[in-house]
Parts: C-alpha cells; structure tokens; sequence
C-alpha cells in the first residue's frame, strides 16, 4: 500500500511539475494538463500487492502495475498531446501516423485496468465461481463452469506472441463469448457490441518471473483469484 501510496504522489508531483491542475475523485487521481488534455493516472489497486499469493507473486503484481501499466500511460498520455498538436497544426499525415501509438498503449491502460478489477484476493471472495444471471449464462453457453475454464485456457495457451483471451457479452445477440486479441487490442476490436466481463492477461510479463514460459500453469492458477463478484456486476448491468 505504501509503494502505491508513494507512486500516486509521485505521479502528481510530476504532473504539477508540468504545470496542471490535479483533481483527486474516487479514489482515482486524474489530472488536466495546462492546455486542457485529460492526463491518464493508474489507478490504485484494491488490494495489496502481495495478497494474491501464491497464485500470482507480489513482485510480479508490482511491477506490472508500477511499471507496465504505467508505461501504458505515460505513452498514452505523450501519443495524445502529439495528437493534439497535429491536429493544430492540420498535420493529417502525422495524425494517422499516432494511431497507432494510441491504440496500443491506450489499449494497455483500458485493458489493464479491466484486468485489475477482474482479480481478488481468496479472503476477498476471488477464485468464487459466479452464482445468479452469470453462472446461469455459463452453464447455458458453455454446458458449465469448468468447460469456460477449459475453453479459456485452451484459447489462451494456444495464443501465439503477446495478448490477452476474454469472456465477453455480446449485447446484440445477447451471448457469453470467449475471445482473443492480440497485443493490447482491446476486446471491442473484435466487435461493435462486445463487452468484457473478464480479461486475462497472457503477455509474458504477467506470468514470467513465477512460471518462466509455462504458460498452461499461470492460467490454471489465475482461477483461483479471479473476481467473480466483479464480472457479476458488469454481466448484470450490461444485460438488463
Ligand atoms: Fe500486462
């Protein structure tokens, strides 16, 4: 908690440096840059780095939310103020040419804060199998609990280089989905009207220092914290 703690004023240390006007709400700090840009902050974990062991290791936890994430952001932040500048300027080379930028490390920062949320730890309730509308819709699509699980795993490992699997909505034909994007595309790359309930992380970086290349073993283990709670709620709300 104090690392994070730590890392939030650092981050508005440098943020107020750059002259902008910092704007602390739910929990989240968010900022205005001096020309009226929105600055993307990372949001505070839930829980403690450390207290998703042994299924996920503090140390993997950390780093990837100090140092990944933040990456994301700051080159998310840096992509959007060149934005902002060719637009001025009527650069539309230059502004076709910060799509891409924009899409990966924005990617980054939506995906991972979804992901973030979709973990919790085994005293918190993580590792729960979902009850109610959603553990109702599993069973309907995919025949039960353990066949997701299956099919998500199997799609995950299968993946090849960087990117993420999913359990998603798709809100106009009113079905569960298992996806997967590559890199930091987010889910509604794969469709207009797809929702992520969950998304898992298969980017080396969030398994590696625990399960070096064994892949199949970190999506085994990830089950055991995952915020069943969470995903609910979003099933839920997007459903009705
Ligand atoms: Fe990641």
């Amino acid at each position: 908690m104090a690392a994070r703690a730590l890392l939030t004023r650092k981050t508005l240390a440098t943020v107020l440096r750059n002259d902008a006007k910092p704007i602390i709400g739910a929990g989240i700090a968010a900022a205005t840059h001096s020309r009226g840009l929105h600055v993307y902050t990372l949001p505070d974990l839930d829980y403690d780095y450390g207290a998703l062991e042994p299924a996920i290791s503090g140390e993997i936890m950390q780093l990837h939310h100090q140092k990944h994430h933040q990456t994301y952001i700051t080159n998310f932040n840096k992509a959007l103020e060149q934005l902002q500048d060719a637009v001025a300027k009527k650069d539309s080379s230059a502004v076709v040419k910060l799509q891409g930028a924009i899409k990966f490390n924005g990617g980054g920062h939506v995906n991972h804060s979804i992901f973030w949320k979709n973990l919790a730890p085994v005293r918190e309730g993580g590792g729960e199998p979902p009850k109610g509308s959603l553990g109702w819709a599993i069973d309907t699509h995919f025949g039960s609990f353990e066949a997701l699980v299956q099919k998500v795993n199997a799609e995950g490992a299968a993946l090849q280089g960087s990117g993420w699997v999913w359990l998603g909505l798709d809100k106009e034909l009113k079905r569960l989905v298992v996806e997967t994007t590559a890199n930091q595309d987010p889910l509604v790359t794969k469709g207009p009207n797809l929702v992520p309930l969950l998304g898992i992380d298969v980017w080396e970086h969030a398994y590696y220092l625990q399960y070096k290349n064994v892949r199949p073993d970190y999506l085994k283990n990830i089950w055991k914290v995952i915020n069943w709670k969470y995903a609910s709620e979003v099933y839920e709300k997007e459903s009705s």
